[in-house]
């Protein structure tokens, strides 16, 4: 993974939401903490494209998020801060083939996939279950389950376990921690992001530490005030 953000910087009618920023991040897991409103969502969709730079140019494996368009999408997956904004399909089943249908993928080969993304999440029992009856871990997994599905290489998670029991917050946690994909989570759950690689602190728009987990978690207590 090389994604390159080079002078990107964000600014929504005219008022700064991010500030100019040059970095490579390479890393397999990457956290990125901050209080609300601080840049986390607009950074992470700069990644894949959901979001645009004012200025500057971001890139993701060598592709341009305005240039190419579709390939940094396929490159890199996006979980929403809610989960139940991406689900489209009424069953879980549907919505983990509708990806692939959206390919043009052969019938077989989307059931094969599709039945081999269920096991994987520990899910098969869900496939038939009516997406909006499911308890807030277990459409989580779902929607983890498919983004991945169509295999990008990176997967960008916004705020996944918030909201979250404690048990459920410990499966996904578990789940997230088990994947083969490069990761990117957003998250207030320091438990979770203090075993990752590299983390990013951003403070009104500015990315003010980037270290390991401990650093930056120790950065974050003193801008916080707590
Ligand atoms: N589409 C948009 N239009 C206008 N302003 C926006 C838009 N998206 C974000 N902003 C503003 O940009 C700033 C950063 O927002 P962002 O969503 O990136 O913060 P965040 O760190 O993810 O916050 P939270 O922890 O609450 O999710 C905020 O002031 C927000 O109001
Ligand atoms: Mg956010």
């Amino acid at each position: 993974m090389d994604i390159r953000f080079a002078s990107a910087s964000v600014s929504f009618a005219g008022r700064a939401a991010l500030q100019p920023l040059t970095l490579s991040l390479t890393e397999r897991r990457i956290g990125i903490i901050g209080l609300n409103g601080s840049g986390k969502t607009t950074f992470a969709r700069l990644i894949n494209g959901l979001v645009k730079p004012t200025a500057g140019q971001v890139t993701v494996n060598g592709l341009d998020t305005v240039r190419d368009e579709s390939a940094t999408l396929a490159a890199a997956g996006f979980i929403f801060q809610n989960p139940q904004h991406q689900i489209i399909m009424p069953i879980v089943h549907e919505d983990i083939a509708f990806g692939l249908k959206n390919r043009g993928l052969k019938a077989d080969e989307i059931e094969r996939r599709t039945v081999t993304v269920l096991e994987r999440f520990g899910i098969t029992h869900l496939a038939r279950r009516r997406v909006h009856e499911l308890s807030g871990g277990e459409t989580q997994l779902v929607a983890i389950a498919s983004v991945l599905v169509t295999g990008p290489g990176i997967l960008i998670l916004d705020e996944p376990t918030n909201q979250l029991d404690l048990k459920n917050r410990r499966l996904v946690e578990s789940t997230i921690g088990g994947l083969d994909e490069h990761t990117i989570v957003i998250s207030h759950d320091l438990p979770l992001i203090e075993r990752f690689d590299r983390v990013l602190l951003f403070h009104e728009g500015r990315l003010v530490a980037d270290g390991t987990a401990e650093e930056s978690i120790r950065a974050y207590h003193q801008v916080a005030g707590c």
